[in-house]
C-alpha cells in the first residue's frame, strides 16, 4: 500500500525584523540599482510586471549564486539573515547550530508593479527559504501561503471549521516592511495580482535559500562540497 502523508499539525513558519535592519536598507537599494544597470535583471515569464534579478547558476567563493548587485552588497545582510535562519532551524528541525551550518546557496531581488502577480511555486531544491519586505504597499500583495496538498482519506476528513486555528486552505502573514519571514521551502506561495500600486511605488523583496552545508551527528559528519 502506498505511503499517504498526514499533516496533523500546522507548519512551522517564523517571522522576525533584524536588530540593525536601518542600516541595511541602503545596502538593498544599491542591490536593486546595480543590477538594473547592469542588465542582471529579468522579466518574469508569467507577469510583465514582475522582474527578478538574474541567478547565473555559478557559486562564488561562499557558495552563493546570485546576481552582482547582491554580491557586491549584501553579503553581510545575508550572513545576519543565517544566524536567524539557523534559530529556526533549531526550533523546527532540532538541529542545534554548534552541530549544523546553515548556507545561503541563492538569493535573488524581486520587484512587482500594480498589475503584476508571481504565480503559485514552491522551492523544491531547497530546505528553508526567505522572504524580505522592503517595499509593500498598503494593505497590498502579501505572500500567501497555501496548506500542503495532501490526500488525507480515508484516513482522516479535512473540517476547516472543526480542526484547529491553524489549518486553513491558505494563510497571509500581515507582513511589515524592513520584516522577514522564513519557511520550508515546500510549502507553496503566491503574490496575488497587485491592484493597489497606483502610486507608482512597486513592492519590492529580497528572498533567499538554506541548505543544511554541515551536520555533525554524534556518530558521523555529513558535509556538503
Ligand atoms: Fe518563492
Amino acid at each position: 500500500m502506498p505511503i499517504a502523508v498526514q499533516p496533523i499539525f500546522p507548519t512551522l513558519i517564523a517571522t522576525g525584523q533584524l536588530d540593525n535592519y536601518r542600516r541595511y536598507r541602503p545596502d538593498l537599494n544599491k542591490a536593486f540599482e546595480e543590477d538594473k544597470q547592469s542588465g542582471q535583471w529579468i522579466t518574469n515569464t508569467v507577469s510583465d510586471k514582475a522582474c527578478h534579478s538574474l541567478c547565473p547558476n555559478e557559486k562564488d567563493e561562499d557558495g552563493l549564486n546570485a546576481s552582482d548587485g547582491i554580491k557586491n552588497n549584501l553579503k553581510g545582510f545575508i550572513s545576519d539573515l543565517t544566524k536567524e535562519v539557523s534559530r529556526f532551524a533549531y526550533f523546527n528541525y532540532g538541529i542545534d547550530k554548534s552541530r549544523c551550518d546553515w548556507l545561503c546557496n541563492v538569493a535573488w531581488l524581486n520587484e512587482i508593479e500594480n498589475g503584476g502577480f508571481q504565480y503559485k511555486h514552491n522551492h523544491t531544491n531547497s530546505f528553508l527559504s526567505l522572504i524580505y519586505y522592503l517595499d509593500t504597499p498598503p494593505d497590498e500583495a502579501k505572500t500567501r501561503f497555501h496548506r500542503p496538498h495532501c490526500d488525507m482519506r480515508p484516513t482522516m476528513s479535512f473540517e476547516a471549521d472543526r480542526y484547529h486555528d491553524g489549518n486553513f486552505e491558505y494563510v497571509i502573514p500581515n507582513m511589515a516592511k524592513d520584516t522577514f519571514i522564513v519557511f520550508p521551502s515546500y510549502l507553496h506561495h503566491e503574490v496575488p495580482i497587485m491592484t493597489s500600486g497606483k502610486d507608482g511605488k512597486p513592492r519590492r523583496t529580497f528572498a533567499c535559500n538554506f541548505i543544511p552545508n554541515r551536520i555533525d551527528t554524534s556518530s558521523y559528519i555529513l558535509e556538503l562540497k
